[in-house]
């Protein structure tokens, strides 16, 4: 793969075929996260409503860090898997009462707060901040495992540090932003679980599993 040729074509498609979403219009790096936890397990269109309902309410951390359980709870109600916005809540006191309202930017401090995983640290980290993270959740797997050709079994918990290594070794370091966005797009516009758009993507020619006629048969993932 010719790497500066990939993250080009990579993120010239992003700037030019991102759909327009709601959270894409500020980096605040407290409306990044709201909007990275809503999508962990929330497809974007369910998502796009709640996310302008919760600002509206919640406009600033310090806002949504002094609302009541319940308040925080009521404007969640629809979305299930409440621990995330338990977690979000306990999480946002802590970054007003710690660090003054000031999201952390670092890896170290930001993973240690609660529900913040390596994927929405690498995001907000990337988004937010500009830093070289990959952030990289089940469709940035299946688009790596193609490009790369990565046969690594994403059902496996050690799988989360191949697939974060590649996207490393691809990290546009002039916009982590754009590009781990681009690699998010990608996963939901073109290269689709089953049967991806390969005619329409702007990287096929860098993608060793369209080469080879495999695209369909990635990512590998086995019963755990
Ligand atoms: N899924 C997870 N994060 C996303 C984002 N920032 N934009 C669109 N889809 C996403």
């Amino acid at each position: 793969i010719n790497i500066e040729e990939f993250q080009h074509d990579l993120v010239q498609w992003f700037q030019e075929e991102q759909r327009d979403l709601p959270w894409r219009k500020d980096n605040d790096p407290y409306k990044v996260w709201v909007s990275e936890v809503m999508l962990q397990q929330t497809r974007v269109d369910t998502v796009i409503p709640y996310y302008n309902r919760f600002l509206e309410r919640f406009p600033s951390i310090e806002a949504f860090a002094e609302a009541d359980e319940e308040a925080v709870l009521k404007m969640w109600e629809g979305l299930g898997y409440y621990s995330r916005v338990r977690n979000l809540h306990a999480a946002a006191k802590e970054v007003v009462n710690k660090y003054g309202g000031k999201v952390p930017d670092t890896k170290e401090k930001i993973l240690k707060l609660k529900g913040v995983g390596p994927y929405t640290a690498g995001a907000v980290l990337s988004i937010a901040f500009g830093k070289p993270i990959p952030a990289v959740d089940g469709n940035v797997m299946r688009v790596l495992s193609r490009i790369l050709l990565i046969t690594e079994d994403i059902a496996k918990t050690s799988a989360r540090k191949v697939f974060e290594e590649a996207a490393q070794e691809l990290m546009y370091v002039p916009s982590p932003s754009h590009f781990n966005q681009a690699l998010m797009e990608l996963g939901a516009l073109i290269c689709t679980p089953g049967k991806p758009a390969c005619l329409l993507c702007p990287v096929r020619e860098h993608c060793r599993a369209f080469a080879e006629g495999v695209q369909a048969e990635l990512p590998v993932k086995t019963r755990k």
